[in-house]
């Protein structure tokens, strides 16, 4: 059985060759994306390899299925970038549900913590022998509030690291999980009484831009908002309007909704042309991340297992256990109990 395995990067090939000493599949590393030039580079390998912004969709899944791809093996949690309703009844389409949920929580809160303490700009200013910490203030994060919004399982792990630090939580899910503990309220309570808001909840039809103009007017002035799930849930121009007005006081993200082109590569030497990432980039109480939160050594071999035991079943003919329902995604009207099943 043979991979195509698309935007390879280094530490996806030292993972993954690591563990494939065990398996021994034949692995190709492509650096491109996964796109409709670049699907017809994986004719004569079963299984295809993909990553959070390579495009799956109908075309892309045409070219693959009329190659003879029958997996399409997904090495990350998120699915928003793949067309379920084109692959269904062609190409099996799996990913991994959790790698570490720890990775993205603490990244969180890592992003919590610099833009509060601004550490990053302590940093800069030590290391050119600047002592000097007039504008560097922060807040206690104790007894603040903080509201989650997606109590899955980065959600619920990220809510309990806040209670350690002793900050109130509340939570918002579509599919409250009454065994959790958490204090469940509506969206609109939680925008107002939350000084800082975390976004859990995957890219979804009703969640893209939930942080919107009228959302973002509900919330506390000063509030700090924090992203690492995917970048479509923020309307990033309405954010930035409200940066400007500094209705929106911290903003810490690890995802933008105009990644793709972006995010895991070097632009350093470049010119860049997306105006609103630029504008993003000038604010000094913004933290970018390039999607980086899921990156620790946990997690990386968690993806590489998973993944590999995937292919197993797949070219066992074995139930897919990590395989994404399609009914759920595109009707996106999941009760509890399906959710289970399906996820
Ligand atoms: P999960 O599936 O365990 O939890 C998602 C939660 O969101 C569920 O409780 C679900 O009921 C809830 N939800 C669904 N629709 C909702 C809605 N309309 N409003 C509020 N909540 C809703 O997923 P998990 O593992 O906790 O991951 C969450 C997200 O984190 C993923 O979808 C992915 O986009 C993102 N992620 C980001 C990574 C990064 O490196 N930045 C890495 C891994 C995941």
């Amino acid at each position: 059985m043979k991979i195509a395995f698309y935007d390879a990067k280094n530490y996806d090939k030292n993972s993954f060759n690591h563990l494939n000493e065990e398996y021994g599949y034949k692995i190709k590393y492509f650096d491109y994306k996964l796109n409709e030039d670049t699907a017809k580079l994986s004719k004569g390998y079963e299984v295809v390899c993909a990553f959070v912004n390579d495009t799956i969709n109908e075309d892309v899944i045409n070219i693959l299925h009329e190659q003879g791809v029958g997996l399409i093996a997904m090495r990350c949690a998120g699915y928003n970038n793949v067309d379920f309703e084109a692959a269904y009844n062609k190409i099996h389409v799996v990913r991994v549900p959790a790698y570490s949920p720890y990775a993205v929580a603490e990244h969180a809160l890592a992003l919590i913590m610099t833009l509060n303490r601004k550490t990053h700009k302590a940093y800069s200013r030590t290391r050119d022998n600047n002592f000097n910490i007039n504008g560097l203030q922060g807040f206690d994060l104790y007894q603040k509030t903080i509201g989650v919004i997606g109590t899955g399982k980065i959600g619920q792990i990220f809510a309990s690291i806040c209670k350690g630090v002793g900050m109130k939580v509340l939570a918002y899910d579509k599919f409250p999980n009454e065994t959790s503990g958490l204090h469940y309220v509506d969206l609109p309570t939680l925008y107002a009484q939350s000084d800082i808001i975390s976004l859990h909840c995957p890219l979804l039809n009703d969640t893209h831009h939930i942080v919107n103009e009228s959302s973002l007017n509900q919330m506390k002035d000063g509030v700090m908002i924090i992203n690492t799930s995917r970048g479509g849930l923020i309307d990033t121009e309405a954010l930035i309007d409200c940066l400007k007005s500094k209705k929106v006081g911290y903003a810490g993200l690890d995802v933008y909704e105009e990644e793709s082109e972006y995010f895991f590569e070097d632009f350093s030497e470049e010119i860049i042309d997306d105006d609103i990432l630029a504008r993003l980039l000038s604010f000094p109480n913004v933290l970018v991340t390039s999607h980086q939160a899921f990156l620790t050594a946990e997690a990386l071999e968690n993806i590489a297992t998973t993944t590999f035991e995937s292919i197993i079943s797949f070219e066992n003919n074995h139930e897919l256990v990590n395989e994404i329902c399609y009914n759920c995604d595109k009707k996106n009207v999941c009760k509890p109990e399906e959710q289970t099943k399906c996820f």
